[in-house]
């Protein structure tokens, strides 16, 4: 039979997390998956039926899982099928792959269907580890069904509504701020440790280091990897630093012991309640 290709971006492994769910899913049902990352988008998938891996960035998906969509080769009876996580369960998140599914058309893929998952912000604010712990929970009891509609070729394309779609198209000027906004990012000297962390975990190569000095080129995608990782919180994140997230969430945590989450509280309920 033949293999699914897992293509997956990710910022801080929320979206590595899930997508590695998958593939094992898959496994446990027979079909043979191969996981790949997407690092700037310039990477080549193979022939076949692709599953392509986000996180929702501004109610879109980020502008490397946009390259390289529209990257791809033509295709005969390919199917795409998204798996994307959130930080948040709003339905305003639903168009967000919808800039991804109009090259991915024109090269004669079928958009057989979307999975979300929502998983802990690494933007915004911080979860507690109880949250993220919950989402991780909740993820992962949903993978599988997800895994048996792949291996069986089925899925319901998504179908947002007015709102979503409204929010998605505002918020695609945000593909062109990352990039400027990147341009601000600078490097705290004082806590800096030159571990080098922040270079080599950036997806698309836009953290130099010469001479003793950090520089921002202007290709960053915002995923934010670079402060997230930091060990010592040494980045700042341009204009959006007050937003910034520092270091990995404990997933082992209690999940009953996540309590309610008071922003976008109905959603967050309604989500894990499977509703
Ligand atoms: C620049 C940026 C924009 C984001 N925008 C949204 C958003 O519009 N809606 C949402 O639910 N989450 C948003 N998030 C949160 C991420 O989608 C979420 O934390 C995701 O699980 C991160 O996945 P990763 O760890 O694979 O990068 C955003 C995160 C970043 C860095």
């Amino acid at each position: 039979m033949e293999t699914v290709g897992i293509y997956v971006f990710s910022g801080t492994g929320n979206t590595l997390r899930c997508a590695e769910a998958l593939r094992d899913a898959l496994a446990e049902l027979g079909r043979g998956a191969a996981l790949r990352m997407i690092r700037d988008g310039s990477e080549k998938a193979s022939e076949g039926d692709l599953v392509v891996c986000y996180p929702v960035y501004g109610f879109n998906a980020p502008t490397p899982v946009l390259r390289f969509c529209r990257g791809l080769e033509g295709t005969e009876g390919g199917r795409v099928w998204f798996m994307k996580t959130s930080g948040e369960p709003l339905r305003l998140n639903d168009a967000s792959s919808a800039e991804l599914a109009r090259p991915l058309r024109r090269k004669g893929y079928e958009i057989a269907g979307e999975f979300g998952y929502v998983m802990p912000y690494n933007i915004l604010f911080r979860h507690s580890d109880e949250a993220a712990s919950l989402m991780w929970e909740t993820a992962k009891r949903r993978i599988p069904a997800a895994a048996r509609m792949i291996a069986a070729g089925e899925g319901a394309a998504p179908r947002p509504g007015a709102g979503a779609k409204l929010m998605s198209a505002l918020c695609r000027i945000e593909h062109g701020f990352y990039p400027l906004n990147g341009r601000l990012f600078r490097v705290d000297a004082k806590k800096c440790l030159r571990c080098m962390k922040c270079v080599e975990a950036c997806p698309v190569g836009n953290i130099k280091y010469k001479d003793g000095r950090f520089s921002f080129g202007g290709k960053c995608a915002c995923c934010t990897r670079c402060a997230f990782s930091c060990p010592a919180d040494a980045i700042h994140i341009g204009i959006i630093d007050f937003m910034r997230v520092n270091g990995p969430y404990d997933f082992a945590r209690d999940p009953a012991k996540a309590g309610p989450i008071r922003y976008c509280r109905r959603a967050y309920e309604r989500y894990f309640s499977g509703q």
